[in-house]
């Protein structure tokens, strides 16, 4: 029996993003699992951080050697929906929609993506999938729910990054991010044994200084050009319905190409991919299909 609480974050910010997204059961994102059936600290990671448990959801930064942070450009930190000081030089996506040449955005099949798990709702879209798809997860969950993160595995999905604790990236120090994204990466690495390739910021929130960080770990930054906002069917004002939903993946689906953003960390939002899915069909890809490149830049095993 997995106990878990579910740990408020500054979540209902979603609300202010155009292209927000956001997530789970309540307004909640990061869950928290038994810590006796988490994966477990692993002695590599003891040795070079000195930190013997995972941490919370405001992970300590541990300095790197391939991360040089007097490289990073200064740009204005800013909150969620504090858009208007922000430059245009910035390129902030969940501001302006601005996109970098490097940004993954589409793909050229129609295909679903999810972020926020492992949860115990994803097994429930395990179990209804029948091709590859793509995860972004969060190191937190990660850690909380290894057998799920190892299901996704072995069914030959492909996961990404989402973040150790679904921070808004944008509003904090070059340090806070590059510990959000190193401890994401040690969760997937002691849970899956592999590096992963592929990031996608938390609300969109993404300007240039946040991409040069992530950049530098060798992460390709993954957005969307299609937003379902499936969140918004559990929020309590019910902000959108399913009829409204289906009548945006017909569109896309006369279009035939682009990826479509959702989320695998409530029932209610897994119970609508897997109708999504039978609309959408199966001749979908994965982010590394779409642009034909690796599944990670590292395995382990
Ligand atoms: C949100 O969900 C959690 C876990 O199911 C529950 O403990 C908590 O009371 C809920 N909070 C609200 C405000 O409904
Ligand atoms: C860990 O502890 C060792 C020995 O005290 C020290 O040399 C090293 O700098 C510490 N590492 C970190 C990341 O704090
Ligand atoms: C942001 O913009 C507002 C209005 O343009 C201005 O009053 C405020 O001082 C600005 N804040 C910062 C931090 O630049
Ligand atoms: C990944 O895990 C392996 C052990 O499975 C370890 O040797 C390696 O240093 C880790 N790499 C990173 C980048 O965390
Ligand atoms: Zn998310």
């Amino acid at each position: 029996m997995i106990i878990y609480r579910a740990v408020q974050t500054a979540l209902l910010a979603g609300f202010f993003l155009k292209s927000g997204e956001c997530l789970a059961s309540n307004g909640s994102t990061a869950l928290i699992g038994d810590e006796d059936m988490q994966t477990p600290f692993p002695e590599w990671l003891k040795e070079f951080t000195n930190i013997t448990q995972w941490p919370g959801l405001d992970p300590p930064y541990i300095p790197l050697d391939y991360i040089d942070l007097t490289k990073v450009p200064e740009f204005e930190r800013y909150q969620s929906g504090r858009c208007p000081n922000i430059s245009r030089e910035q390129c902030s996506f969940d501001c302006y929609n601005c996109v970098d040449v490097d940004d993954v955005t589409s793909c050229f099949k129609l295909s679903q993506t999810f972020d926020d798990g492992p949860t115990p709702a994803t097994e429930t879209l395990l179990e209804n999938l029948r091709h590859r798809t793509t995860f972004f997860v969060l190191g937190i969950n990660t850690v909380s729910f290894p057998h799920i993160y190892e299901s996704v595995v072995e069914r030959g999905h492909l996961v990404g990054t989402h973040t150790w604790s679904h921070a808004f990236l944008p509003s904090l120090s070059n340090e806070e991010i590059v510990a959000q994204i190193e401890w994401s990466i040690w969760a997937m690495n002691a849970t899956g044994k592999h590096f992963p390739k592929y990031f996608r910021p938390p609300y969109g929130a993404i300007d240039n200084r946040v991409r040069a960080i992530v950049k530098q770990f060798g992460l390709t930054v993954v957005l969307w050009d299609h937003d379902t906002f499936d969140w918004k069917l559990i929020t309590n004002d019910k902000l959108r319905t399913e009829e409204q939903i289906f009548k945006d993946i017909e569109t896309w689906k006369s279009q035939r190409k682009g990826l479509i953003l959702e989320h695998d960390g409530a029932r209610r939002t897994v119970d609508l991919a897997i109708k999504i899915n039978k609309l959408v069909g199966n001749d979908q890809l994965t982010v590394a299909e779409c642009i034909g490149d690796t599944d990670y830049i590292e395995r382990y095993d």
